[in-house]
C-alpha cells in the first residue's frame, strides 16, 4: 500500500482521513516521522491553502502528500468564517462554537455548509485536486460529543441528527471531506 503522508496534525481529520482512505493508502501524520509543520495558509481559496499544505509537506517528508483545507460557509455571515474557521476565535473547538452561536444568535437564517478541498501532491511534481461540500444548518445549542470543530451545532440536510451526534460512518459517507476524497478516488483511477 501507498503510503502518503497527512499535511496536518489535527487528531479528527486524520481519523476521518484514515477511515476513509482505508485499504487504499496507509496514511501517517508528520507527527509519525517525527517532521514538525505548519506553513503559512497564505492562499485566498481552500483550494490554494490544501496545494500550499500538500506541497510543503512533500517538500520536508520526501513522500506523497495529502492535505485537506476545510471550513464553514455560513450564508447569513456573507461565507464566514470560512477560509478562517480553525482561527475564529482563540482557545479551543468549544470556544469557536461559542462564538458562533452568539454572533448568530438573531439570525433566523441558519444555512451553512462544510466546505473541503484536498490535494494530493508528488515528489515528482504531479498533482490531483478534487473539492466536496455537505449543506446544512447551524443548531441553535451544541449536540452530541461526536466528531470535531463545528460538528454539534451543524445539521446536515436530510438528517435530524447534527454531526456531533451521528455516527463517524454516517458523517464519512455525506460529509465535505467524504465527498472531497471520494471524488479524488475517482480521478486517481
Ligand atoms: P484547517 O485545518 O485550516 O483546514 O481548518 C479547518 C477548520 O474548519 C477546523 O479547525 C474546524 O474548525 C473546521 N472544520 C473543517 N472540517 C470540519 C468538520 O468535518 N467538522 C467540524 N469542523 C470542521
Amino acid at each position: 500500500m501507498e503510503k502518503v503522508v497527512l499535511a496536518s496534525n489535527n487528531a479528527g481529520k486524520l481519523r476521518e482521513f484514515r477511515e476513509i482512505l482505508e485499504g487504499l493508502f496507509e496514511i501517517v501524520s508528520l507527527r509519525d516521522l517525527g517532521l514538525e509543520a505548519d506553513p503559512e495558509e497564505t492562499g485566498g481559496s481552500f483550494a490554494e491553502n490544501a496545494r500550499i499544505k500538500a506541497e510543503y509537506s512533500c517538500r520536508l517528508s520526501g513522500l506523497p502528500a495529502l492535505a485537506d483545507d476545510s471550513g464553514l460557509e455560513v450564508d447569513a455571515l456573507g461565507g464566514a468564517p470560512g477560509i478562517y474557521s480553525a482561527r475564529y476565535a482563540p482557545g479551543t473547538d468549544a470556544d469557536r462554537v461559542a462564538k458562533l452561536l452568539r454572533d448568530m444568535e438573531n439570525m433566523e437564517d441558519r444555512t451553512a455548509r462544510f466546505v473541503s478541498a484536498v490535494a494530493l501532491v508528488y515528489p515528482d511534481g504531479r498533482q490531483v485536486t478534487a473539492r466536496g461540500t455537505c449543506e446544512g444548518v447551524i443548531t441553535r445549542q451544541p449536540q452530541g460529543e461526536g466528531g470535531f470543530g463545528y460538528d454539534p451545532i451543524f445539521l446536515p440536510d436530510g438528517y435530524d441528527q447534527t454531526f456531533g451526534l451521528l455516527s463517524a460512518e454516517t458523517k464519512n459517507s455525506i460529509s465535505h471531506r467524504g465527498r472531497a476524497v471520494r471524488a479524488l478516488r475517482e480521478k486517481l483511477r
